[in-house]
């Protein structure tokens, strides 16, 4: 197979950025699309335009899944409907990549990883902040040893609010998973990624404070919590943390990530302007490595290129039959985290991991 027929099912935000980068893949065709609102499928269409024969488009994802129409599809509906999805899409032989987080419960998360294992076709989870250029070139630097052995790293989000979306499904924790699985599942997968290890026990502090404390839905009051400190420490030593606040968009960058070794320590910024810095003890010196977007690159989309990157990855996958970059484990860890840090700010005490059964 050189040439892949793709479906997406939510049309939303991330859906259409999606529909983006897949028009910008050669090897893709888009044929169908699925989302239970008309006016998102409108608004796919129009993000289409001329840019592809006209498609099937379904109200309801089975009709799509059964359609003949796919050989992989991407899932970009709310956090609260992945499961669901997946149970229906590993069903199928269909090849899938669900955008973060994997499922807004660790039971959920643990469910899929055991389908998985019986299944052959990819599922690969959207964690795309590993493909963001600051965020890949301190990885790089980081496993080639540039800064000796990682002892910390630390990651900043100070940022807008969540933005208002279809339904408003994520002014509700039930829905989202709580906003450290829903949003800090990148910042988590990026730390188990740098360390290397796994996480054994998380601190956190946090509450919403700020954000959305006036609005009030047919649900409720809106329960999201807008900013945190979550310490995690990790069988090998490593301690991360993380310093969220959603109420901060006056900064200078969105994201700074900083890892520290026992010879040096590399700072990344996002969006950042083309480099990151590397820092040495010994010689007390700070210099620039250039990280630029990849030329590739042909759709930037909201995340700097990095869902383009993840996009075409899934293909090459899918095509060339290799497995997923970002598996489903992954997917697992980056919710675990998030998970127990909630668990931590509701019950008042350090979590540990060992809690779940993992
Ligand atoms: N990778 C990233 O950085 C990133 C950024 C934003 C959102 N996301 C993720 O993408 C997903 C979608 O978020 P969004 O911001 O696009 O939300 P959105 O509200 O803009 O879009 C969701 C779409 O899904 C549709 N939908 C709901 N249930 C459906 C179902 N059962 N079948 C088909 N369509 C359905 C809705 O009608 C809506 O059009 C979420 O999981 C979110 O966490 C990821």
């Amino acid at each position: 197979m050189s040439q892949l027929r793709v479906g997406v099912i939510g049309t939303g935000m991330m859906g259409c950025e999606h529909l983006r980068n897949l028009i910008g893949i050669p090897e893709v065709t888009i044929t169908a699309i699925s989302d239970i609102h008309e006016q998102q499928r409108e608004w796919a269409k129009h993000t289409l335009k001329d840019s592809v024969s006209p498609i099937a488009t379904f109200a309801d994802h089975q009709d799509l899944l059964n359609s003949g129409l796919i050989d992989a599809v991407l899932v970009a509906t709310p956090n609260f409907t992945h499961k669901a999805l997946l149970d229906d899409i590993f069903e199928t032989d269909i090849p899938v990549m669900v955008e973060k987080p994997m499922c807004t419960t660790v039971a959920d998360c643990i469910s899929i990883v055991h389908a998985q294992e019986k299944r052959s076709a990819i599922t690969w989870v959207g964690l795309e902040y590993r493909y963001m250029a600051p965020v890949a070139g301190l990885l790089r630097q980081l496993h080639s040893g540039a800064v000796g052995n990682l002892k910390m790293m630390s990651i900043r989000e100070h940022r807008f609010p969540f933005l208002v979306k279809v339904d408003n499904w994520n002014r509700f924790s039930q829905n989202t998973g709580g906003t450290l699985v829903e949003k800090c599942c990148h910042f988590f997968d990026l730390m188990n990624l740098a360390v290397g290890s796994r996480p054994v026990r998380v601190l956190a502090s946090g509450g919403q404070d700020v954000n959305h404390l006036d609005e009030i839905y047919d649900a409720g009051p809106s329960d999201i919590l807008d900013n945190a400190y979550v310490i995690t420490e990790y069988a090998n030593g490593v301690r991360t943390m993380l310093d969220l606040s959603m109420f901060a968009e006056g900064g200078q960058h969105e994201q700074e990530i900083t890892v520290v070794g026992d010879t040096g320590k590399i700072e990344a910024f996002i969006p950042g302007n083309g480099k990151i810095f590397l820092g040495q003890r010994a010689s007390r010196s700070v210099h620039e490595i250039e990280v630029p977007v990849d030329p590739d690159v042909t759709h930037m989309g909201f995340h700097f290129g990095a869902s383009y990157i993840e996009c075409k990855r899934f293909v090459d996958a899918v095509l060339s039959n290799k497995a997923p970059e970002v598996t489903v484990a992954d997917g697992l860890w980056s919710v675990v985290i998030g998970a127990a840090a909630h668990k931590s700010i509701d019950e008042r005490r350090p979590v540990l991991i060992s809690e779940y059964d993992l």
